[in-house]
Protein backbone atom coordinates (compact mmCIF):
# COMPACT_ATOMS: atom_id res chain seq x y z
CA UNK A 1 0.00 0.00 0.00
CA UNK A 2 1.30 3.57 -0.79
CA UNK A 3 2.00 5.87 2.42
CA UNK A 4 2.34 9.38 2.18
CA UNK A 5 5.79 8.83 3.48
CA UNK A 6 7.10 8.31 -0.17
CA UNK A 7 5.61 10.66 -1.41
CA UNK A 8 8.08 13.98 -1.30
CA UNK A 9 7.64 16.78 1.63
CA UNK A 10 5.33 19.58 0.47
CA UNK A 11 3.14 17.91 -1.80
CA UNK A 12 0.48 17.59 0.49
CA UNK A 13 0.61 21.47 1.22
CA UNK A 14 1.15 21.69 -2.95
CA UNK A 15 -1.94 19.82 -3.49
CA UNK A 16 -3.65 21.58 -0.75
CA UNK A 17 -3.35 24.74 -2.87
CA UNK A 18 -4.19 23.29 -6.05
CA UNK A 19 -7.41 22.32 -4.95
CA UNK A 20 -7.65 25.79 -3.45
CA UNK A 21 -6.76 27.12 -7.18
CA UNK A 22 -9.36 24.68 -8.56
CA UNK A 23 -11.75 26.16 -6.51
CA UNK A 24 -12.04 29.64 -7.02
CA UNK A 25 -11.38 29.08 -10.81
CA UNK A 26 -14.54 26.94 -10.66
CA UNK A 27 -16.79 29.50 -8.34
CA UNK A 28 -15.40 32.04 -11.01
CA UNK A 29 -16.82 30.43 -13.85
CA UNK A 30 -20.15 29.74 -12.12
CA UNK A 31 -20.77 33.69 -11.87
CA UNK A 32 -19.32 33.62 -15.66
CA UNK A 33 -21.19 30.98 -17.39
CA UNK A 34 -24.30 32.61 -17.17
CA UNK A 35 -23.40 35.97 -19.30
CA UNK A 36 -21.77 33.65 -21.93
CA UNK A 37 -25.01 32.14 -21.93
CA UNK A 38 -26.51 35.45 -22.52
CA UNK A 39 -24.18 36.05 -24.95
CA UNK A 40 -24.24 33.03 -27.20
CA UNK A 41 -26.59 33.88 -30.25
CA UNK A 42 -27.11 30.04 -31.13
CA UNK A 43 -29.49 28.46 -28.51
CA UNK A 44 -27.56 25.02 -28.68
CA UNK A 45 -24.37 27.17 -27.58
CA UNK A 46 -26.15 29.10 -25.03
CA UNK A 47 -27.66 25.71 -23.63
CA UNK A 48 -24.60 24.16 -23.61
CA UNK A 49 -23.33 26.96 -21.44
CA UNK A 50 -26.35 26.76 -18.92
CA UNK A 51 -25.90 22.29 -19.10
CA UNK A 52 -22.14 23.21 -17.97
CA UNK A 53 -23.15 25.81 -15.05
CA UNK A 54 -24.95 23.13 -13.10
CA UNK A 55 -22.12 20.77 -14.05
CA UNK A 56 -19.41 23.70 -12.60
CA UNK A 57 -22.13 23.77 -9.77
CA UNK A 58 -21.41 19.95 -8.74
CA UNK A 59 -17.36 20.46 -9.60
CA UNK A 60 -17.58 22.97 -6.53
CA UNK A 61 -19.65 20.23 -4.53
CA UNK A 62 -17.17 17.64 -5.15
CA UNK A 63 -14.49 19.86 -4.20
CA UNK A 64 -15.94 20.87 -1.05
CA UNK A 65 -16.14 17.18 0.02
CA UNK A 66 -12.93 16.80 -0.25
CA UNK A 67 -11.59 19.60 1.60
CA UNK A 68 -14.34 18.07 4.60
CA UNK A 69 -12.66 14.69 4.13
CA UNK A 70 -9.06 16.36 4.42
CA UNK A 71 -10.15 18.33 7.27
CA UNK A 72 -9.12 21.79 5.35
CA UNK A 73 -10.60 24.91 5.25
CA UNK A 74 -13.34 25.39 2.26
CA UNK A 75 -11.44 28.48 1.05
CA UNK A 76 -9.99 29.22 -2.44
CA UNK A 77 -6.94 30.69 -3.31
CA UNK A 78 -7.37 33.27 -6.28
CA UNK A 79 -7.06 31.85 -9.66
CA UNK A 80 -5.02 34.53 -11.79
CA UNK A 81 -5.32 32.38 -14.97
CA UNK A 82 -9.14 31.41 -14.87
CA UNK A 83 -9.59 34.98 -14.59
CA UNK A 84 -7.88 36.10 -17.49
CA UNK A 85 -9.43 33.20 -19.77
CA UNK A 86 -12.61 34.37 -18.55
CA UNK A 87 -11.39 38.21 -19.36
CA UNK A 88 -10.87 36.90 -23.27
CA UNK A 89 -14.32 35.34 -22.54
CA UNK A 90 -15.70 39.06 -21.87
CA UNK A 91 -13.81 40.84 -24.46
CA UNK A 92 -15.31 37.81 -27.09
CA UNK A 93 -18.97 39.20 -25.82
CA UNK A 94 -18.33 42.97 -26.03
CA UNK A 95 -16.93 43.06 -29.60
CA UNK A 96 -18.92 44.24 -32.15
CA UNK A 97 -18.93 41.02 -34.20
CA UNK A 98 -21.40 39.32 -36.28
CA UNK A 99 -23.25 36.62 -34.17
CA UNK A 100 -22.03 33.72 -35.69
CA UNK A 101 -18.79 35.21 -34.86
CA UNK A 102 -19.10 36.19 -31.50
CA UNK A 103 -20.39 32.32 -31.15
CA UNK A 104 -17.05 31.25 -32.64
CA UNK A 105 -15.34 33.64 -29.87
CA UNK A 106 -17.18 32.54 -27.45
CA UNK A 107 -16.26 28.63 -28.12
CA UNK A 108 -12.61 29.33 -28.41
CA UNK A 109 -12.82 31.11 -25.07
CA UNK A 110 -15.01 28.19 -23.45
CA UNK A 111 -12.61 25.67 -24.82
CA UNK A 112 -9.48 27.28 -23.84
CA UNK A 113 -10.91 27.23 -20.13
CA UNK A 114 -12.01 23.40 -20.25
CA UNK A 115 -8.19 22.83 -21.44
CA UNK A 116 -6.71 24.55 -18.26
CA UNK A 117 -9.56 22.59 -16.11
CA UNK A 118 -8.58 19.16 -17.55
CA UNK A 119 -4.98 20.16 -17.03
CA UNK A 120 -6.03 20.93 -13.24
CA UNK A 121 -7.74 18.26 -12.86
CA UNK A 122 -5.24 15.48 -14.29
CA UNK A 123 -2.24 17.28 -12.14
CA UNK A 124 -4.65 16.69 -8.74
CA UNK A 125 -5.18 13.26 -9.71
CA UNK A 126 -1.63 12.21 -9.65
CA UNK A 127 -0.88 14.08 -6.95
CA UNK A 128 -4.05 12.57 -5.20
CA UNK A 129 -2.13 8.93 -6.08
CA UNK A 130 0.97 9.89 -5.33
CA UNK A 131 -0.40 10.71 -2.02
CA UNK A 132 -2.67 7.94 -1.13
CA UNK A 133 -5.59 9.84 -1.11
CA UNK A 134 -7.69 7.57 -2.44
CA UNK A 135 -10.99 8.22 -1.96
CA UNK A 136 -10.27 12.09 -3.66
CA UNK A 137 -9.81 10.65 -6.88
CA UNK A 138 -13.22 8.90 -8.12
CA UNK A 139 -14.78 12.47 -7.53
CA UNK A 140 -11.87 14.73 -9.41
CA UNK A 141 -12.32 11.76 -11.73
CA UNK A 142 -15.77 12.32 -12.12
CA UNK A 143 -15.29 16.22 -12.82
CA UNK A 144 -12.26 15.09 -15.47
CA UNK A 145 -14.57 13.38 -17.39
CA UNK A 146 -17.02 15.99 -17.55
CA UNK A 147 -14.92 18.66 -18.58
CA UNK A 148 -13.51 16.04 -21.22
CA UNK A 149 -17.29 15.94 -22.63
CA UNK A 150 -17.94 19.41 -22.39
CA UNK A 151 -15.03 20.31 -24.45
CA UNK A 152 -16.14 17.89 -27.19
CA UNK A 153 -18.98 19.02 -27.06
CA UNK A 154 -17.75 22.63 -27.99
CA UNK A 155 -15.82 21.13 -30.86
CA UNK A 156 -18.91 19.52 -32.19
CA UNK A 157 -21.04 23.06 -31.89
CA UNK A 158 -17.97 24.51 -33.53
CA UNK A 159 -18.08 22.26 -36.18
CA UNK A 160 -22.16 22.13 -36.83
CA UNK A 161 -22.35 26.42 -36.23
CA UNK A 162 -19.44 26.73 -38.60
CA UNK A 163 -21.21 24.68 -41.09
CA UNK A 164 -24.53 26.43 -40.51
CA UNK A 165 -23.04 29.69 -40.65
CA UNK A 166 -21.18 28.34 -44.12
CA UNK A 167 -24.41 26.92 -45.61
CA UNK A 168 -25.84 30.24 -44.94
CA UNK A 169 -23.14 31.67 -46.47
CA UNK A 170 -22.28 34.28 -43.62
CA UNK A 171 -18.90 33.01 -44.02
CA UNK A 172 -18.43 33.19 -47.18
CA UNK A 173 -19.47 36.96 -47.52
CA UNK A 174 -17.89 40.38 -45.89
CA UNK A 175 -20.85 42.16 -46.00
CA UNK A 176 -23.42 39.34 -45.90
CA UNK A 177 -26.95 40.91 -43.48
CA UNK A 178 -27.55 39.34 -40.31
CA UNK A 179 -30.31 36.43 -40.82
CA UNK A 180 -31.85 35.80 -37.86
CA UNK A 181 -32.75 32.11 -38.87
CA UNK A 182 -28.91 31.00 -39.32
CA UNK A 183 -28.20 29.63 -36.35
CA UNK A 184 -31.48 28.36 -35.21
CA UNK A 185 -31.25 25.14 -36.90
CA UNK A 186 -27.96 22.46 -36.56
CA UNK A 187 -27.46 22.48 -40.44
FE1 LIG B 1 -15.33 22.37 -13.75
Amino acid sequence: MKTKAEAPTGLDELYFHELQDIYDAEKQLVNALPKMAQAAASPKLAAAFMDHLVQTQTHVERLESIFESLGIAKKGTYCPTMDGLIEEGQEMIEQDFEDATRDAGLIGAAQKVEHYEIAAYGTLIAHALRLGYTEDIGLLQQTLDEETQTDLLLSQLAESEGNAAADDGTVEHDEAEADDGADADGH
